[in-house]
């Protein structure tokens, strides 16, 4: 009987067109976001964003990279506010965490170009996540449908980004548990690790994997040795230079990045830049994720999932409609 009505409630969901996205614990139980949610406030704002973010971003390619990191960013601390765009001191946005997060003004630009054509009605925080997937989509990943409903947040504390945000050190245990916090299970997690298929990283985040690295071994043993000399080039040891950019992904090395599953085949060749990459594939827990998802048709489709349940971490229905989000409004 209780078979029955839950297959009962099932189809009058299906038939009412109401999307059912039951994609694992990253749902959170939270009903209020919702795909077209503008449909009848603003019904052109996916375009309006589209058009600005695609302006922006022919400017410079690699601020698409930029973009979807700081919805994550944002995601992870204080949930998916807008919280990562307040300035001042002291904001996230100043935290030795985000000191290099990129491409501010492309969600300066959509924000402007929405306000044109519905004023105060879209979220900042809405804003970024349709921003992210478009920025994807610039860098050759497969688009998903991005659901709306957030409201901007009014806090915003560098301390909080750099307790909560995880450091590339982390291993696979902490990983789990960092994601596990957010709802999001450790398929989810090794799914969105898939991001660093597009991007750079910078030498002080990996230095302590190529230089004494523990009492046994000098240089980290699960860096495959030709990639570890290269690196090494690239960032000598006592130069601590925080400028020097290493592509993620060393299979497709291009200054922005190529959106594909290459990622997880850096993985198998021990060429993953940080330690949260490498052990993904040196951990049972995770590793027969990781082969799976070297199916690029499989990651990019599980990938649009896993994007739509970390833009539900955290999420307010009680906030505000920033003006300018880089600011909280004051009225
Ligand atoms: C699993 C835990 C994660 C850790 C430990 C981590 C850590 C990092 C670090 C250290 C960098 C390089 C920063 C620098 O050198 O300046 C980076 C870059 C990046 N991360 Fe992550 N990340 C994680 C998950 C994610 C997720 C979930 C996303 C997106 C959904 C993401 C998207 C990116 C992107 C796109 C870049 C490149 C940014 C650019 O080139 O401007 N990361 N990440």
């Amino acid at each position: 009987m209780a078979q029955f009505r839950i297959l009962l409630l099932a189809a009058i969901l299906m038939f009412s067109g109401v999307v059912v996205d039951a994609y694992g614990p990253g749902d959170n139980g939270y009903v209020g976001l919702r795909d077209d949610y503008y449909g009848t406030s603003c019904k052109d704002v996916e375009t309006v964003i589209k058009k600005a973010v695609q302006a922006e971003l022919a400017k410079n390619l690699k601020h698409a990279a930029g973009v979807l990191r700081m919805h994550f960013h944002d995601c992870f601390v204080e949930g998916c506010d807008a919280s990562v765009l307040l300035d001042g001191p002291g904001t996230e946005k100043t935290a030795h965490v985000n000191e290099k997060l990129a491409g501010y003004e492309v969600i300066d630009a959509a924000k402007a170009a929405v306000e044109e054509v519905c004023p105060g009605v879209v979220s900042c925080a809405d804003i970024l996540a349709y921003a992210a997937r478009d920025s994807t989509v610039e860098l050759n990943g497969t688009a998903w449908a991005v659901q709306g409903g957030r409201k901007d947040g009014t806090v915003s504390l560098a301390s909080r980004a750099e307790a909560e945000l995880p450091p590339p050190e982390f291993e696979v245990s902490q990983l789990i548990d960092s994601f596990a916090r957010r709802g999001l299970s450790v398929r989810q997690m090794v799914v969105l690790s898939g991001s660093h298929t597009v991007g750079v990283g910078h030498c002080d985040k990996f230095v302590s994997r190529l230089y004494n690295f523990n009492s046994t071994f000098f240089t980290d043993p699960t860096i495959d040795p030709a990639y570890a000399t290269e690196l090494k080039n690239i960032c000598p040891q006592h130069t601590f230079n925080t400028t020097i950019e290493v592509f993620m992904d060393v299979i497709t090395p291009t200054s922005a990045g190529v959106f594909e599953a290459n990622y997880y085949k850096t993985l198998q060749e021990h060429k993953g830049l940080f330690t949260s990459d490498q052990s993904l594939f040196d951990d049972t827990r995770t590793k027969a994720t990781v082969t799976s998802l070297l199916n690029n048709e499989r990651f990019q489709k599980e990938f649009g999932k896993a994007m739509r349940a970390m833009g539900r971490v955290g999420v307010k229905t009680e906030g505000q409609i920033r003006t300018n989000c880089r600011a909280v409004n004051t009225y």
